[in-house]
């Protein structure tokens, strides 16, 4: 069960990471703190950061579960955004983040789509969902266009540093059998 390398939709080209597009990741978007606002993860501060996450992305395909995709224009090959896709059992969840000089296009719901469609259609896995801060409504947004239902609020589910020390409520999206 481990899904394609490569996907490509009408604009996009998703493909495996690898630690040579550390340059376009520091210098697109991980050091943007407005990129990372509700992430998990704090603004990369050097290049060896994006370096060592990319290369756990990496050996994290070769173990398996866990796959992310660097997201690239289908006329360039350099990364401007990604999106990870986790199984678990019956469950598989999805993240993602892009450059902003590239929001507001619909390039994220086009990249997270076929990799949600790719899980959906596993019989194993009954599940797909996601979630996001419930500030963040452009990634709500983004859930809503791929087909994802909004089944509530995880109050206190997650810590996202960049907003402050104490945890945050969530919206859970899912698509489900
Ligand atoms: C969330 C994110 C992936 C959206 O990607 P995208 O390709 O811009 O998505 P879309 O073009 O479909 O826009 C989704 C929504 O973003 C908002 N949006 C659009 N342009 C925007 C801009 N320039 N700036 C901020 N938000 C914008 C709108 O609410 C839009 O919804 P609408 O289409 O109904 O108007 C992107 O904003 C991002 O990477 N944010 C930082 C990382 C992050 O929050 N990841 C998700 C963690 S759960």
């Amino acid at each position: 069960m481990k899904p394609p390398e490569i996907i490509e939709t009408e604009r996009l080209r998703l493909r495996i990471p690898t630690v040579h597009d550390a340059e376009a990741v520091f210098a697109g978007y991980a050091q943007d703190p407005e990129v990372t606002r509700f992430l998990t993860w704090s603004p990369h501060k050097h290049i060896g950061t994006t370096r060592a996450f990319l290369q756990s992305c990496v050996e994290a395909w070769e173990r398996g579960g866990d796959y992310g995709w660097v997201i690239t224009r289908r006329e360039h090959d350099e990364a401007i955004g990604m999106v990870g896709l986790r199984v678990g059992g019956f469950k598989a969840d999805v993240g993602y983040v892009l450059a902003r000089p590239f929001w507001g296009r619909g390039y994220m719901p086009e990249a997270v789509q076929p990799v949600v469609d790719w899980a959906f259609a596993q019989p194993p896995i009954y599940r797909v969902w996601a979630i996001c801060d419930v500030e963040n409504h452009a990634s709500a947004r983004v859930l809503e266009k791929v087909g994802m239902v909004r089944e509530g609020v995880l109050r206190r589910w997650v810590m996202h540093a960049n907003l402050g020390s104490e945890p945050r409520d969530c919206l859970c999206y899912a698509k489900v059998k």
